[in-house]
């Protein structure tokens, strides 16, 4: 297959062009790094990436900023940065890319563990996308056409993201006090279950058991 992860650069996206490379043929794209360059936050920065790569047989994201902060100092510039990056960036990943999928093909995207049912301090703006997120995947992937799949990976945070914060962002750390990290390479294999399998419009959840 021919499979495009666009944020293959990062943490989590590396670890899943590697799982993929094996068999497949996988483009990593990333903002500034990676075979190809692309803004999610830019309709028309996506459509030039798909003009250049061209058909496809799936596509990972592994992106999306939000703003972490306590509720009380967070107004609307805050929320929009996790609607236009994180939520939209995909959104419109999966409406541009429509149009280059092969058919049969699968979209994953990616939300993460923090809910409205496991809200952590600092959360509420990413609570509210990943739930939009969760919607937007169990409802569109139902009328996507000719065969074509998407499921969205839920992870908890992971251990390189946890190692970093404990250094350089203790905040982020604290809120995931009590939470057990997961390995890059278990969430690799969500991806990898997203794109090889037959589901449609699941969630994949990846944390401990607490
Ligand atoms: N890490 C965790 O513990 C964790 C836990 C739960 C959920 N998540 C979610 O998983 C996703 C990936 O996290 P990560 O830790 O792997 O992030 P990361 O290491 O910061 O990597 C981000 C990736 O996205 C690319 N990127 C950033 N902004 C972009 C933009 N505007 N347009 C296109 N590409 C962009 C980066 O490209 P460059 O390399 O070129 O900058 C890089 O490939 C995020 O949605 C995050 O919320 C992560």
């Amino acid at each position: 297959m021919k499979i495009v992860v666009v944020g293959g650069t990062g943490i989590i996206g590396k670890k899943v062009v590697e799982r993929l490379s094996a068999h497949h043929e996988v483009i990593a794209v990333g903002r500034t790094n990676g075979q190809h360059n692309v803004d999610v936050t830019d309709p028309a920065s996506i459509r030039s990436m798909f003009a250049k790569i061209g058909h496809f047989d799936a596509l990972i994201s592994t992106v999306g900023d939000v703003h972490f902060a306590p509720l009380s100092e967070m107004g609307d510039a805050e929320f929009r940065v996790g609607l236009n990056n994180k939520l939209m960036g995909q959104v419109n990943l999966v409406l541009i890319g429509r149009e280059y999928i092969r058919d049969n093909g699968s979209f994953t995207l990616t939300s993460g563990m923090v809910s409205g049912e496991e809200p952590i301090r600092g959360g509420a703006s990413i609570a509210m996308v990943h739930a939009a997120l969760e919607g937007f995947v169990k409802a569109a992937a139902l009328e996507l056409p000719r065969g074509v799949r998407m499921n969205i990976v839920a992870m908890t945070i992971v251990e390189e993201t946890m190692s970093k914060a404990l250094k350089e962002f203790p905040a982020l750390a604290d809120a995931f006090s009590g939470y057990e990290p997961v390995l890059t390479s278990r969430v690799a294999l969500a991806f990898q279950k997203s794109v090889e399998g037959i589901q449609n419009g699941r969630v994949y959840r990846v944390w401990g058991s607490n």
